[in-house]
């Protein structure tokens, strides 16, 4: 491409309210975060149960920077396989019930490798609509049939496998436990009864580890379903595990088709070992302390106990993730700057990530009561009066 033409394209994308740009930020104990020397509460982390301040975590990193160093110096194949991730690895089978899991440098590349090995090369895909883009890019590669079902529809999806099942076509069916943008949870029982051993279920539980279930192993294990009903788990450990990198569970065969497969896996520098003792005490911290999931649900009642006495437009969720709507990406990012001079951190966000511009309250373990009043208090101080009380969303195809 050209550079005039792609300056014509970053000006056309400023002038349509859709340029994207990082803020040097940082984020500090307490649900807080200094920009630019001024302080603010921060309520668009991921870091849900509040470990990213935790000191045994920040120890433990520190700790093995010295006893087990920051490079992996290779890929997993190569040299890059060492014995901290070989123990971080049945860490997480010990925690999750599986047989093998595999790490990646990020949830994005595990989410990419289990599609590109999983959806066989006759496979029908079925996918929920609002899935992250890392489940929806390979879509556009043109080399994969596929069909996304409406956002949470198992009556769409039962009708789309009586239909495959008609006409003897194999399929996969990939969803997320718990959706980023909108909070929702699937049932994913409910959706496992529409399947059949011969028809799997890929989850991506990136917002739904640590988090829900039984000692936080996730939204399946929150629905009572055994992981072995599963195909294969994605999950992460960016969001409530407090790190870096993504990794993928399941059977011992289908991880190690994954290992023999994944140009993801085998082409890419190992995690740091570093890092992946840090993520062994993460999962340990996150096993043993229920106080955090617990201080969470109670962050998250408030919430919604406040927003609804105020008359504030929220949604149906009962996550960390609490979406308000708003009527334009306009009215989204004023609302947003209008909340920063109140102290408060919530980003907007706005199509093509989303269907409809929001502002994504990312509520943690770590936030205090008078955070949570603090916000309710400024969302309704700072309302646009083009505000939109809405509960559901319109399906669209990239989630963030
Ligand atoms: C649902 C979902 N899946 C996958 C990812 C990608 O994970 P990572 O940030 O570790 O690459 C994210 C993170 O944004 C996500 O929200």
């Amino acid at each position: 491409m050209q550079t005039a033409e792609i300056q014509r394209w970053l000006a056309a994308r400023r002038e349509q309210g859709l340029y994207r740009q990082e803020q040097q930020v940082q984020t500090l104990p307490g649900g807080l975060l200094r920009c630019h020397g001024e302080l603010f509460v921060n309520f668009s982390g991921n870091d849900y149960l509040g470990l990213a301040e935790a000191a045994p975590l920040r120890q433990a990193l520190a700790d093995a920077a010295r006893t087990d160093g920051l490079a992996s110096t290779g890929s997993p194949l190569i040299t890059g396989y060492q014995p901290a991730h070989a123990e971080l690895s049945a860490a997480l089978c010990d925690w999750l019930g599986v047989e093998d899991v595999l790490l990646f440098s990020s949830g994005f590349a595990a989410n990419q490798a289990m599609l590109s090995a999983l959806q066989g090369p006759d496979d029908l895909l079925l996918l929920d609509k609002y899935c992250h883009a890392s489940m929806q890019d390979l879509l556009t590669s043109g080399q994969r049939v596929f069909k996304r079902y409406p956002h949470q529809d198992l009556t769409a999806l039962a009708a789309l496998l009586q239909r495959s099942a008609a006409s003897n076509q194999s399929v996969v069916v990939a969803t997320e436990g718990v959706f980023s943008m909108d909070g929702d949870v699937t049932d994913c029982a409910a959706l496992l009864a529409l399947l059949t051993p011969d028809r799997p279920l890929l989850l991506d539980d990136a917002h739904g580890i640590g988090v829900l279930g039984p000692e936080g192993r996730g939204s399946w294990a929150a629905h009572g379903v055994q992981v072995s009903a599963l195909q294969c788990l994605m999950a992460n450990f960016g969001k409530a595990l407090a790190g870096q990198g993504g990794f993928l569970a399941g059977s011992r065969d289908v991880i190690d088709f994954i290992r023999q497969q994944s140009r993801h896996y085998i082409y890419s520098t190992a995690l740091s070992p570093a890092l992946c003792r840090a993520m062994q005490t993460s999962v340990l911290l996150c096993r043993t302390e229920q106080w955090r999931r617990d201080q969470l649900a109670d962050n998250i009642g408030l919430f919604r106990q406040l927003a609804r006495q105020a008359g504030l437009g929220i949604s149906a969720s009962t996550t960390a993730i609490q979406p308000v709507l708003c009527t334009d990406n306009a009215s989204a990012m004023g609302w947003s700057a209008a909340l920063k001079q109140a102290g408060i951190w919530l980003h907007a966000i706005r199509p093509p990530t989303v269907p409809q511009a929001r502002l994504r309250i990312s509520l943690s373990a770590s936030h205090s009561e008078l955070q949570i009043r603090q916000l309710v208090q400024a969302l309704v101080q700072t309302q646009p009066a083009t505000a939109q009380h809405r509960t559901t969303t319109i399906p669209e195809n990239c989630r963030e």
